[in-house]
């Protein structure tokens, strides 16, 4: 168990920041990126390795946060935000 929770946190660090140059670029609101990251910390790394945003493609990430919405028990504002951020670096 310790092992999970240390490969878990060790992961995190990895995932990007949002920046204002991310914001621009992909044309979401920085505050919205920020919530979407944190978002995908609290609700997606219980049941397996938070993947990084880039090893997946946009259309990939669409298909398996809908897919993930019910077991990871968010709404779709939520939903909306955690696909944001994966798809804005
Ligand atoms: C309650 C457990 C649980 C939660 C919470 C959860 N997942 Fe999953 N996830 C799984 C399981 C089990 C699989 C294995 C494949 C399957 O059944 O689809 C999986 C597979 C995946 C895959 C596919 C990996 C691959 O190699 O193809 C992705 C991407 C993914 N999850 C993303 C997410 C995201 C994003 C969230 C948060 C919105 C999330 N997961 C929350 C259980 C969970």
């Amino acid at each position: 168990m310790l092992f999970i929770i240390c490969a878990l946190v060790a992961c995190v660090p990895a995932l990007y920041k949002p920046s204002a140059e991310h914001a621009e670029r992909s044309g979401r609101k920085l505050d919205d990126l920020k919530q979407g990251r944190q978002l995908y910390i609290d609700h997606c790394g219980s049941c397996h390795q938070l993947y990084l945003p880039r090893q997946f493609d946009p259309v990939t990430w669409k298909k398996s946060v809908h897919s993930m919405e019910t077991r990871a028990k968010i709404d779709t504002n939520q939903r909306q935000l955690i696909l944001w951020y994966l798809t804005s670096e």
